[in-house]
């Protein structure tokens, strides 16, 4: 990697100020924000660890949600302090604040290998807007900086590149973290020169969301499997009947282009010979954000035309015994978008033969699997699969703009070797 990274550093004695991405699913229970997912967290772990044995000290920065420049008491960072404090079994003390005196109070007590947590950048709104004074405040407390939050370096923040740039401009390093590090070996480097064959499998629900990463992919990969929604706009394409599923009209195009390209490029591209369709009704009930809970009512397979009262919800048996198949004799695959919609079970047999599938050609064929992030890692822990996978990224819109190609802003900002 042309970066630098915490391997090339010496943090003996210095403040270390590290980006990581701590934006967790949070629930509230009995009055209090419990964290239902930690991976964001442990994932850092190796970083800190790296860093406190050197005797550097430590000062985290992290967003939580969003919420626009005011201190929203759910999106505070506090449990999120408790829970770090719990997995690296040794004090982390949390600032109320992420800039100003109490913060710089705080750090000059601090001893080598101690460890801060700020409290939510985006409680300030010159944190999205980047702002250069803002960036400084964070800065104070800065004499090296180092990003582990891949998951947010698509954004040209204050503390994933203002801050960098304040600690370069003085003549500061600027280095990945381990994490950092990983996510772009995996989802950069890897796939960058293939073993082959290798197999892309792409779902979701818009082929817009996708379309660039089809694009570049289509330059690499072998085979590409299209599942998900985006099907449902392919179908409609080709003037097949697609009645109530959630389609793009205005990407019919899109995704002729993107057979097109494929054809000439000779990479197979396959999209569901059959769907799992269902009836929505209402059930007359409503969510926790006032939203109407739907029902499903004749739940069946089509090949053809799905019915005009209907909408499809999953690749079909068919298409996931395929799909399993050409899995099964990949090299390197690359998995980005459930094939359904998984969180209901109804729907999930598609997504989760997959999954067996990309598991299994893991374990039993040293295939090199690597998951785009986002819902697909969702839908592989819910399958209890999570570590039978290479690798899973912890990033969602950053693994996907990194997939097309994108520079990222957090990347960009660090140090060259
Ligand atoms: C994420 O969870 O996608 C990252 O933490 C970035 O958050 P954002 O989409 O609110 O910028
Ligand atoms: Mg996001």
């Amino acid at each position: 990697m042309a970066k630098l990274t915490v391997r090339d550093l010496d943090v003996t004695g210095k403040r270390v100020f590290l980006r990581v991405d701590y934006n967790v699913p949070l629930e509230e229970k009995d009055g209090k924000m419990v964290i239902t997912d930690a991976t964001r967290i442990v994932e850092t772990l190796p970083t800190l660890k790296r860093l406190i044995e050197q005797g550097g000290r430590l000062i985290l920065a992290a967003h939580l949600g969003r919420p626009k420049g005011k201190r929203e008491a759910t999106m505070s960072l506090r449990p999120v302090a408790d829970k770090l404090q719990e997995l690296l079994g040794r004090p982390v003390a949390f600032a109320d604040d992420c800039i100003g005196e109490s913060v710089e109070k705080l750090v000059e007590h601090m001893k080598n290998g101690d460890v801060v947590l700020l409290e939510n950048v985006r409680y300030y709104n010159e944190e999205e807007a980047n702002d250069p004074a803002f960036a400084e405040k964070l800065a104070k407390v800065a004499d090296v900086y180092v990003n582990d939050a891949f998951g947010a370096a698509h954004r040209a923040h204050a503390s994933t590149e203002g801050v960098a740039r304040v600690v370069a401009k003085r003549g500061g390093q600027c280095a990945a973290g381990l994490l950092m590090e990983r996510e772009l070996k995996f989802l950069g480097d890897e796939l960058e020169n293939p073993a082959h064959p290798f197999v892309v499998i792409l779902g979701g629900a818009k082929v817009s969301d996708k379309i660039k990463v089809i694009d570049r992919l289509l330059e690499k990969a072998d085979t590409i499997l299209i599942g998900g929604a985006m099907a449902y706009t392919f179908r409609l394409a080709h003037g097949q009947k697609v009645g109530k599923s959630l389609v793009e009209p205005d990407h019919k195009q899109t995704a002729l282009d993107a057979e097109a390209k494929a054809k000439r490029l000779k990479v197979q591209f396959e999209l569901p010979s059959d769907v799992v369709v269902a009836k929505a009704v209402e059930t007359g009930k409503l969510n926790k954000k006032g939203k109407p809970v739907m029902d499903f009512v004749n739940i069946h397979t089509v090949t053809d035309a799905i019915p005009e009262d209907a909408e499809g919800f999953s690749i079909g048996a068919a298409t996931a015994a395929h799909y399993a198949q050409i899995i099964s004799g990949a090299k390197t695959i690359l998995w980005n978008g459930p094939m359904g919609m998984f969180e209901d079970a109804r729907f999930a047999a598609g997504t989760n033969a997959v999954a067996q599938a990309v598991a299994a050609a893991t374990q039993q064929h040293g295939a090199k699997s690597i998951i785009g992030g986002g819902d697909s890692v969702k839908a592989l822990n819910k399958a209890k699969l999570g570590d039978k996978v290479t690798f899973m990224s912890t990033g969602g819109g950053a693994s996907l703009e990194f997939l097309e190609g994108a520079v990222l802003p957090g990347v960009a900002a660090l140090s060259d070797k």
